[in-house]
């Protein structure tokens, strides 16, 4: 039984994600999406959000668990010892450079963590989660960018932040802060 890892800060799960996930879970017996924190960014989506989200997204595939950690990769691989391999898309050259960094402290930090890439789809390899996030805030479709499920649910939501970054920027103004 092969289980592979599939991890990302998902901020939110969009059809390139998607993407590698149908193909991850046809290529291992089980596929666990994990959703991590990349300390150096700042989310939209809690990580509760985040993982509902994608257990929506994910709905009728079987052999999918999905979970989260607030800690190292190489970490929860270590903990993980029903896990054989790490996933991660690869959309373009522009990624490799970033990935292969991440792939080899991996398993710097355990020797154990090998990383394998799927390339992306031709039709998702411009899709990126800030690129979904602008979309939303000013109101745009994002039918073709997230999963139909969840397609209302991340606009309304983003819309709802953005309204109110904009309030509190006004307020402030407002108080010359
Ligand atoms: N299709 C579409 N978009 C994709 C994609 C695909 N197949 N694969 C990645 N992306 C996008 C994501 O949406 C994201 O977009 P954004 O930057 O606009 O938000 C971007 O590519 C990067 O995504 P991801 O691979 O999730 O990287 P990340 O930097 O957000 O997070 C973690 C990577 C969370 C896996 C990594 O930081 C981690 O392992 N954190 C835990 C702590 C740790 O171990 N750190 C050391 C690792 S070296």
């Amino acid at each position: 039984m092969k289980t592979a890892i599939y991890p990302g800060s998902f901020d939110p799960v969009t059809n390139g994600h998607l993407d590698i996930i149908k193909r991850a879970s046809t290529m291992f017996d089980k596929l666990v999406v994990v959703v991590l924190i990349n300390p150096l960014k700042s989310y939209s989506f809690e990580i509760s959000e985040r993982r509902e989200l994608l257990e929506k997204a994910t709905e009728g595939i079987k052999n999918i668990e999905i979970d989260s950690y607030d800690g190292l990769l190489a970490d929860y691989f270590t903990q993980r010892s029903d896990v054989d391999v790490i996933v991660k898309g690869l959309r373009a050259t522009s990624d490799f450079e970033y990935e292969f960094q991440m792939a080899h402290t991996n398993k710097d930090l355990n020797p154990r963590a090998e990383t394998v890439f799927i390339p992306a789809s031709a039709n998702s390899t411009f899709i990126s989660s800030s690129m979904v996030k602008q979309v939303a805030m000013f109101g745009g479709d994002l039918s073709n960018y997230v999963p139909p499920m969840i397609h209302v649910e991340i606009s309304e939501r983003l819309k709802s932040e953005f309204q109110e970054k904009k309030r509190l920027a006004e307020l402030n103004r407002k108080d010359g802060k």
